[in-house]
């Protein structure tokens, strides 16, 4: 059995992520805003470096892999601070507990919004690791009108994050494998206002179409994750697996 820690654990694909891999057998540090084994806000940095203080001690100091699931989608700053900043200091801050580890593997949960258009000034910054700048550029867009490029932008970000990081001596070269799953629309309380209402349904199904099987489960999520952060994962790293229904592929089928 392995010990994973996942961020987001009490809710929707977190969740599901959690249950399967007790199922499986494995220990699992449930972390959330409130309530789980590990309670902390990852939109500031004192919460994260809660997080990492109390992983360190819940874990002995080792931790077989990490899942980054936290996340919102407010047209707000939050969203960055939260889907970028938050997963990057959680899989940063939790990077030497598992290198401590054996068969070492991490994951963050992006989007295919990720291919939707982003605020450039948004990723720029995210890129730049200036937190204080990308959440200037997020009020900027929510003031003049476009709040959802938020969202967007802050799973672009943390996406290019990975490809980036994940082939560096941190992160390979230490046997870590980093990869984000992006997945379409997924039935959860984060999508649940938005599929409720028929005006922002019709937007949501036109944005992200999903021909094989429509809108998905977080139970199908699920065994993705574990698999890319299971030992059998020797050799994807620096990706991001698309789960989707086919959305990336009508999106920009013309990209591999
Ligand atoms: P959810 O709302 O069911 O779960 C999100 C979890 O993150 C909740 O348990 C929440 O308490 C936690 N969280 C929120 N803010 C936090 C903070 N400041 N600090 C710590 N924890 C915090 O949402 P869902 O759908 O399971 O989303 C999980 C991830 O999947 C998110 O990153 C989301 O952006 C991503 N995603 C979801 C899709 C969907 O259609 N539901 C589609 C693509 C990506």
């Amino acid at each position: 059995p392995r010990t994973y820690l996942v961020t987001g654990a009490l809710s929707g694909i977190g969740a599901a992520t959690t249950a399967l891999l007790r199922r499986q057998g494995h220990t699992v540090l449930a972390a959330d805003l409130e309530g789980g084994d590990i309670a902390a806000d990852l939109s500031a940095p004192e919460g994260r470096a809660a997080l990492v203080a109390r992983a360190r001690e819940l874990s002995g100091g080792r931790l077989d892999a990490v899942v980054a699931c936290a996340g919102v989608a407010h047209f707000d700053p939050v969203t960055v601070r939260i889907n970028h900043f938050g997963a990057v200091a959680t899989l940063e801050g939790l990077r030497p507990l598992l290198a401590a580890g054996s068969d070492p593997r991490a994951l963050v949960v992006g989007s295919v919004d990720a291919v939707h258009p982003t605020d450039p000034a948004i990723v720029a910054a995210a890129d730049a690791d200036d937190e204080t700048e990308a959440v200037a550029a997020a009020r900027a867009a929510v003031d003049r009108g476009e709040g959802h490029l938020v969202y967007s932008s802050s799973k672009a970000a943390v996406s290019r994050w990975v490809r980036r990081a994940a082939p560096g001596d941190a992160w390979a070269g230490a046997g870590i494998a980093l990869n984000a799953v992006a997945p379409g629309v997924v039935l959860t309380p984060l999508t649940k206002p938005l599929l409720d209402d028929p005006a922002t349904l019709a937007l949501v199904e036109r944005a992200v179409p999903m021909p094989l099987h429509g809108h998905s489960r977080p139970e199908q999520l699920a065994p993705l994750v574990a698999w890319l952060t299971s030992p059998e994962n020797a050799l994807v790293t620096g990706q991001v697996v698309f789960a989707d229904g086919g959305a990336d592929a009508v999106l920009r089928g013309d990209r591999v």
